[in-house]
């Protein structure tokens, strides 16, 4: 069924279709149709992060930026979601167009540039939700706000969201913000994390409640910048990682007519970039961090292949777009079938 509405909907523009798909889940879910279309999940329990996940298999970030769709997206199966990314502040993003599909790679190039409505608008959306799974939020800085300065969006997220979600992720990974990425190496990542921890800390006291921070990174990086944040994130105390976002690479769709598009490529060109991260990480932190792995699962053998490069949890977002909800039960599927 998902294949003739995915038919429909790929003849809208992305963003189009993107807001409209949303809108039709919320009403599959208000007048009660949306759980009974969705495929049985068999529970698939893992804990990681000190946390119980119902099954490892999750919707990454940038789907549901502002937590407006929790409810739908949460009678699906998936073991989590994350919401956001949120920055203190609402801002509009990047001028549209700046979604764009690649069918024949099972890609998306986006450059969204964290349109989001803002801290406060999620934290109400939050409060309002009846889904009661795991929820992690997805943290970033406002474009305005320079890089010097960003130790204090995040911050704020942080202590925003604290007392709301499961885990925490801090996005220092989005091609779409100038300069974003640069948070993610040198003194500039150790200074970052420092101040995460510390966050983390104050909030830990203030609510009684210990809520774990994964740092969110980029496919884009050599193996010595790999090496370099996993030991930084182990020195930092910090609770985990996420690998990986979207790529600023183009190898894998050269020729296509919309590959000459800025932003962040995403779905089965990412697959092999995230893996490598992956694995570069697991080889410096074995078992000492839990990596939850993303970018490029398209099925359950893509899924798997995370979790045998050391992920413990998964996250879907173009793969999904592509598959729909069918895709959640294979992937766990594939990966309960691991030796
Ligand atoms: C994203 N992604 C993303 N990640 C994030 O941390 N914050 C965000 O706001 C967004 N926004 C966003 C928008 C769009 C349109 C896409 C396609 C992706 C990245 C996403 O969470 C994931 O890391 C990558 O897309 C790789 O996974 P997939 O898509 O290949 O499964």
């Amino acid at each position: 069924m998902y294949g003739a509405i995915r038919n429909l909907l790929f003849r809208l523009p992305p963003e189009q279709a993107h807001t409209l798909a949303l809108a039709g889940l919320d009403l599959a879910n208000r007048i009660g149709v949306l759980k009974a279309c969705s495929p049985t999940i068999d529970s698939f329990p893992v804990n990681v992060m000190g946390l119980d996940f119902p099954n490892p298999v999750g919707l990454a970030a940038g789907l549901d930026k502002n937590a407006d769709h929790l409810d739908a997206l949460g009678s699906l199966g998936f073991g989590f979601i994350e919401v956001g990314t949120v920055t203190p502040l609402a801002q509009p993003g990047n001028p549209k167009p700046r979604m764009f599909r690649l069918p024949e790679h099972q890609a998306i190039i986006n450059r969204m540039g964290f349109n989001n409505e803002g801290l406060d608008h999620m934290l109400a959306q939050v409060d309002k939700r009846r889904y009661q799974g795991i929820l992690g939020i997805n943290v970033g800085k406002n474009k305005d706000t320079p890089n010097e300065d960003s130790e204090s969006d995040y911050r704020k997220g942080i202590a925003a969201v604290y007392s709301r979600a499961d885990y925490i992720t801090v996005n220092v990974s989005s091609p779409n913000t100038p300069g974003l990425r640069d948070l993610q190496f040198g003194d500039s990542l150790m200074r970052l994390l420092e101040a995460i921890k510390d966050e983390q800390t104050r909030c830990a006291a203030r609510h009684c409640r210990y809520v774990p921070i994964a740092v969110k990174i980029a496919p884009d990086m050599d193996d010595e910048g790999i090496r370099f944040v996993a030991r930084a994130l182990r020195s930092s105390g910090l609770d985990g990682v996420i690998a990986t976002n979207t790529t600023i690479s183009r190898d894998a769709v050269q020729g296509h007519e919309n590959a000459g598009e800025a932003g962040g490529l995403s779905g089965a060109p990412v697959r092999e970039p995230s893996l490598r991260v992956i694995r570069g990480l697991y080889e410096e932190l074995g078992e000492d961090l839990p990596i939850i792995g993303v970018g490029g699962i398209t099925d359950g053998a893509s899924a798997a292949e995370k979790i045998r490069a050391g992920a413990k949890l998964v996250q879907v977002y173009t793969g999904f777009i592509y598959r729909g909800p069918a895709l959640i039960k294979e992937a766990v599927e594939a990966i309960r079938q691991l030796p």
